[in-house]
């Protein structure tokens, strides 16, 4: 009985290590866009109808903790969940924040991340202000 309480161990362990590696082939590097090749020249010249304000960031900031659940995966210091398969994003990345315009983030917002567990969130659970909120307040963890 011990012994095949141990052998089970092995078997997960190996599983394991076989799974993350294979998945790994597939994880597109974080910095790569997710908005199609097609439109991500116009995605990326979407703007926010909204200034920037510290009320606008704490409306964000109580999306992500409240209805957006974006917690859950994103964790609270926004460095990310790990995840079983793909990864989410180090929200603190500052050269990730340089590269991607808020257009590109509401494009993810609106249609999820495809093949990734990243849900569509505007129009769902929040709405399209909501959404351009948490952006402003996502852009807050750079460089922390
Ligand atoms: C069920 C888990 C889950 C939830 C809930 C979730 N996310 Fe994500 N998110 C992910 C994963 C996984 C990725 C990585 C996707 C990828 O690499 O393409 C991601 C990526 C992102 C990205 C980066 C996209 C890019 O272009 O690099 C943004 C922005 C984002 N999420 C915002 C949010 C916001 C805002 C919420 C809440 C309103 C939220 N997410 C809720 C799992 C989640």
């Amino acid at each position: 009985m011990f012994f095949l309480k141990k052998n089970r161990w092995v078997w997960i362990a190996i599983f394991l290590s076989v799974g993350s590696r294979s998945t790994l082939a597939f994880h597109k590097d974080m910095y790569e866009p997710r908005v199609p090749k097609a439109i991500i020249a116009q995605e990326q010249q979407v703007q926010s109808p909204y200034p920037v304000t510290p009320e606008r960031i704490e409306a964000g900031r109580k999306i992500y903790f409240g209805v957006g659940f974006c917690v859950t995966c994103h964790s609270k210091d926004g460095t990310g969940v790990n995840l079983p398969g793909h990864p989410s994003r180090d929200f603190t990345d500052v050269k990730w924040q340089k590269l991607r315009t808020d257009g590109e983030l509401m494009w993810v917002l609106k249609n999820g991340s495809p093949g990734t567990g990243m849900p569509i969130r505007v129009g769902t659970d929040i709405n399209e202000e909501d959404g351009w909120n948490v952006i402003q307040f996502i852009r807050t963890f750079e460089g922390k």
